[in-house]
């Protein structure tokens, strides 16, 4: 049943009462449902900021579930900071192979570097590491040390969006400053940490983007976007992500009992993992076009007729701004080849020492 629409007065309009009104009670509803529905999580009830760092860098564009193992692996082989910064980097990455978005192990064990062993104890000093953000530094500092910053995610646009009956794209400068400025106003100052995981979990459980669940929702009497009939409109994107098809073509080396690596140096996808020899087509290649290519002619240069063999086609790899289309070939060499020589040459069973992509590693697998 629709309600009658309702449109909050404007900010400058409500009187500083009424803000502490609706604010505390936003906070106590959503702090008393967070008490009995919290998700029991490895980091929760941590208050060092090295582990609450952590856990917040893997969460980031990955979900919960994906995080947990992860996480327990990582800060058991790497439990404090010094721990992290004397690690190498290919270790670093190797506990990081299959989350993706490699950059935030790089700047985690860049960040870790930096800090000399002791981790800032300021606003200023945590979101001055690399690879951290306003979303970040505000959950390190409101769950480790209490300080009163909102954390502003996904969830929190949504919820406070909706709660609020906000309209303005939440991809605008006007609708991040507008939804900022709203949890500026509803954190609970005295208990951010609480708060903060309050209104995460909230989000992610109960006040989802597809049905969420208003009709047990302990907010649904304040809430704007569900007295106007708003809530599946709620929040508002003005620009669907660009999604770019690129085309892979990995060459896998049977070289006697060798085969050939090289790590992606790039700024793209994959930065510092690992992979196999590889053309960039710009479409879908047949096994004739691919080996009349001068890249292919020139990595398998002084083996003339090599062994060829189409091994996995056309495997669609979706990442978030991009789908990879892979075919994979096996091509048989002599041991002691002179090709791919600027490509590191590893046995075929130490691949596993090295951190691939969860491509090559379906590759791998199945092949
Ligand atoms: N998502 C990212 N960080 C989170 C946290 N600390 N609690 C709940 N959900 C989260």
């Amino acid at each position: 049943m629709l309600q009658k629409k309702y449109t909050p007065p404007p900010l400058a309009e409500i009187h500083e009462d009424e803000y502490s009104t609706v604010c505390s009670r936003f906070s106590t509803n959503i702090i008393r449902w967070y008490n009995e529905n919290k998700r029991e999580l490895p980091w929760r009830g941590a208050t060092d900021p090295y582990t609450i760092w952590v856990s917040e860098i893997i969460l980031q564009q990955t979900r919960v579930n994906q995080g947990y193992d992860y996480f327990l692996r990582f800060i058991e082989r790497f439990p404090d900071v010094r721990t992290l910064a004397e690690a190498h980097e290919d270790e670093v990455m190797k506990y990081w192979q299959g989350l993706g978005y490699y950059s935030r192990a790089r700047n985690l064990h860049a960040a870790a570097k930096s800090m000399n062993g002791a981790f800032p104890d300021t606003y200023e000093g945590i979101i001055a590491l690399k690879g951290v953000g306003e979303y970040t530094a505000a959950a390190i500092c409101s769950i480790a040390y209490d300080m009163p910053y909102p954390v502003v995610d996904g969830n929190v646009f949504r919820v406070v969006s909706r709660y609020m009956g906000i309209e303005t794209p939440i991809d605008s400068g006007r609708g991040k400053k507008e939804i900022t400025g709203w949890a500026n106003r509803l954190i609970d100052r005295k208990c951010p940490a609480l708060y903060n995981q309050a209104i995460m979990d909230f989000g992610a459980l109960l006040c989802t983007p597809k049905s969420p669940g208003c009709a047990e929702c302990p907010l649904a009497a304040g809430c704007t976007a569900l007295a106007n009939g708003t809530v599946s409109k709620l929040p508002v994107k003005k620009n669907k992500t660009k999604i770019t098809n690129r085309y892979f073509n990995y060459i896998y080396v049977h070289a006697g009992e060798y085969t050939y690596i090289r790590k992606r140096a790039e700024d793209d996808i994959w930065k510092n993992l690992f992979e196999l020899p590889l053309i960039e087509t710009s479409r879908a290649v047949t096994e004739e076009e691919l080996t009349a290519l001068p890249e292919f002619r020139n990595l398998i240069a002084g083996n003339e007729s090599p062994v060829i063999k189409l091994s996995l086609r056309q495997v669609k790899h979706v990442l978030s701004h991009r789908v990879v289309y892979a075919d994979f070939y096996e091509v048989t060499l002599p041991e002691e080849t002179r090709s791919f020589a600027a490509y590191k040459r590893i046995k075929k069973n130490e691949m596993n020492q090295y951190a691939i992509s969860r491509l090559v590693q379906i590759f791998l697998e199945k092949k």
